[in-house]
Parts: C-alpha cells; structure tokens; sequence
C-alpha cells in the first residue's frame, strides 16, 4: 500500500515488477488525481483523507506499507498510525520517509547561502515551506509510532540529517 500516493508511480512500479501482488495507492489531491498514471490490473487507487482514514481494509490484511513524504503534510498522523497498525498483518512493514524538522539556518542556508540576497516572495515561500516541511523529528515520528504500537526497527537520517527513513514492524 502506499499511502500519498501522488500521481501514483510507485504503485505503478510495484504493481508491475510484482504482479501476483495486489498494490493499493491511497490519495486525496483532485489535482493528483486528475494526472493520475495508468495502474495494471493488480493495482489501484482509492481516494481517501490520511488525517482520519475510514476502514478500507480488514485487520492484518496488509503485507507493508510505504509512507514517502505524506507525514509532514497530515496535521496529526496518529489516526493514520493506529489505522496502519490495524491493518498491517503481524510483522508487517511500515516504511517512512520524510523531512524532518530541522534549524532554521540549516533549512535556509542549504537553499540559499545568504537569504539577505532574497526578495519578499522568495523569503514568503521559504519560510511557509520551512513551516510545512519542519513538522517532526526523528524522534516524534519513533514515538507515534510506538504509542501505536509499532516496534522501530530502523531509524536512518540522511540529507545531512534533513530527512529520515524509518522501517517499523507491526
Ligand atoms: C509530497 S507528495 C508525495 C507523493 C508520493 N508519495 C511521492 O513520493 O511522490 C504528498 C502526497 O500526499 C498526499 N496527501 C497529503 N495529505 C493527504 C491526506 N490527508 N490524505 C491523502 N493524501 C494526502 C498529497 O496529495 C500528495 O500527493
């Protein structure tokens, strides 16, 4: 399953490299939606809001789940954690991938070394997307994860410590 799924590329991606494998895409954006790619058969996509997802599959139904870059755009992901929980099957995987929060100077500098040098839209734009990308830290997203139950098996920042991969066992 992979949650956020965009335009739906990688549900694409693993429908096709796996095809005895069912692959679901979950998404809300009309303007992904609309741009939508072609799945195969073994895939598709079910439009659904993260923030309070709706029981769409059975408990311990799922064999893993990809979060890429969804996180820091859900305005709390607990719902979608315990929901996650619910239908992963024991064992099963949650893999996230996300920015994470961050210091201003280091969020800033590495898009532009001297921010003196920008003007009042660039500036604008910056720092709304410095408050929508710097949401959790490494160590937020380790605790919802064990609050709901998930066991943190990998926990690996990279991007210079900007963003983080987590795998965690349901
Ligand atoms: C930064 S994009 C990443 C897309 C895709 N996972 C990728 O890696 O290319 C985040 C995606 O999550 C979707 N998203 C954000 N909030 C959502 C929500 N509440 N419910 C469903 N999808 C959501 C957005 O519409 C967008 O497609």
């Amino acid at each position: 399953m992979d949650l956020g799924a965009g335009i739906g590329l990688f549900a694409q991606t693993m429908a096709q490299r796996f095809p005895d494998l069912t692959t679901t895409g979950i998404e809300c954006a009309p303007y992904m939606l609309e741009r939508m790619v072609e799945l195969p058969s073994n895939g598709r996509i079910v439009i659904d809001d993260l923030n309070a997802p709706s029981s769409l599959f059975l408990q311990d139904s799922i064999d893993t789940c990809m979060a890429n870059m969804l996180i820091h755009e859900l305005h709390q992901p607990i719902l979608l954690f315990k929901q996650v929980k619910h239908w992963l099957k024991p064992g099963g995987r949650l893999i996230l991938i996300d920015m994470v929060r961050q210091p201003l100077e280091s969020y800033l500098t590495h898009k532009h070394p001297d921010a003196t040098r920008l003007g009042r839209d660039q500036l604008e734009e910056s720092f709304q997307h410095f408050l929508e990308h710097n949401r959790y830290t490494p160590e937020d997203l380790s605790f919802m994860l064990q609050h709901c139950g998930f066991k943190v098996e990998i926990l690996e920042p990279f991007k210079k410590g900007r963003a983080v991969r987590i795998a965690a066992t349901a």
